[in-house]
């Protein structure tokens, strides 16, 4: 199984400044249909599960499904647990094969968020597994976890201060991102993404991935954020392209779930196919 460390994955994306797509799925289906994506397409990707699709789940099942569905792709996988402030789920985590994690410890202060952080690091290095950190509240609420408060942004000596003390591999700045589809256009503050890299030479993880421009996510890519986060536009796609086949379902009298399956699983891959293309990911594995 080509299931390979995150900070493998993003070294290598961030050298040639492409972005892996990061993409939260909800249930079997969605992880094989971006699993078929990234196959498809050649790329590299990170399976991200959020808390509530851990909870859901219970998280020796979700493993389970993960690895029996990732055991035949012949292309890099990762497993990432995205959004966690709960120190006993990323230990929980971290030992049920996750290989990665974000610790998000942003409503703490800044000095405890980085002594706590330093410890995830040092568990997470027990497992060979990767951490991102995050010190800012990403704007917009998601899977339960967040707030719609636009961020308080912390100074770029913090910032720097805390990638560099910490060892994380990757770090999740707010620089007007925000999880959810974006009311308005975002203004983004692109030049913090180039100074974390000019100053840490560590890959930044880009959250509020729906609704970016294809020029946003290249010059967010060329500056150095390797890991690209998509939630909400699996869960249109998920969620839409059932509607649309319950609705024909219902004029013709026919239901029939596997077709219901198959055609939701087709708009995932989709879904997930054109933010390859569109990250730079295709064709790298
Ligand atoms: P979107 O829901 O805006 O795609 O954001 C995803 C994300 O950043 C997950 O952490």
């Amino acid at each position: 199984m080509p299931v390979v460390s995150l900070k493998e994955t993003l070294d290598r994306a961030f050298a040639e400044r492409y972005g892996v797509p990061a993409i939260n799925i909800v249930d079997d289906l969605s992880i094989q249909a971006v699993l078929a994506a990234a196959v498809e397409e050649r790329s590299p990707v990170i399976i991200q599960t959020s808390v509530k699709t851990v909870k859901m789940y219970g998280r020796d099942q979700l493993y389970g499904i993960f690895t029996a569905l990732a055991r035949d792709v012949d292309v890099p996988v990762s497993l990432h647990l995205d959004h966690c402030p709960d120190r006993s789920v990323i230990s929980s985590c971290l030992g049920g094969g996750w290989n990665s994690v974000l610790f998000d410890a942003h409503e703490l202060d800044v000095a405890e968020n980085l002594r706590q952080t330093t410890e995830v690091v040092q568990e997470a290095r027990r497992y060979g597994a990767n951490v991102e950190g995050e010190i800012e509240g990403i704007q917009g609420v998601e899977d339960d976890i967040g707030s719609d408060e636009a961020s308080v942004q912390q100074s770029l000596e913090v910032a720097v201060d805390f990638i560099k003390r910490t060892g994380v591999d990757c770090f999740a700045p707010a620089i007007g991102n925000a999880h959810g589809q974006y009311t308005s256009a975002p203004v983004l503050d692109h030049q913090r993404v180039t100074d974390l890299v000019e100053a840490t030479g560590v890959p930044m993880a880009l959250h509020g991935g729906t609704g970016l421009s294809k020029e946003q996510f290249q010059d967010l890519i060329a500056r150095g954020c390797a890991k690209v986060n998509i939630s909400t536009a699996l869960k249109e796609a998920y969620m839409k392209s059932a509607l649309e086949f319950l609705r024909g379902a219902e004029e013709k009298g026919k239901w029939d779930p596997p077709s219901l399956f198959r055609h939701q699983t087709a708009a995932v891959t989709q879904m997930a196919r054109e933010h390859m293309r569109l990250f730079g990911s295709s064709g790298r594995a």
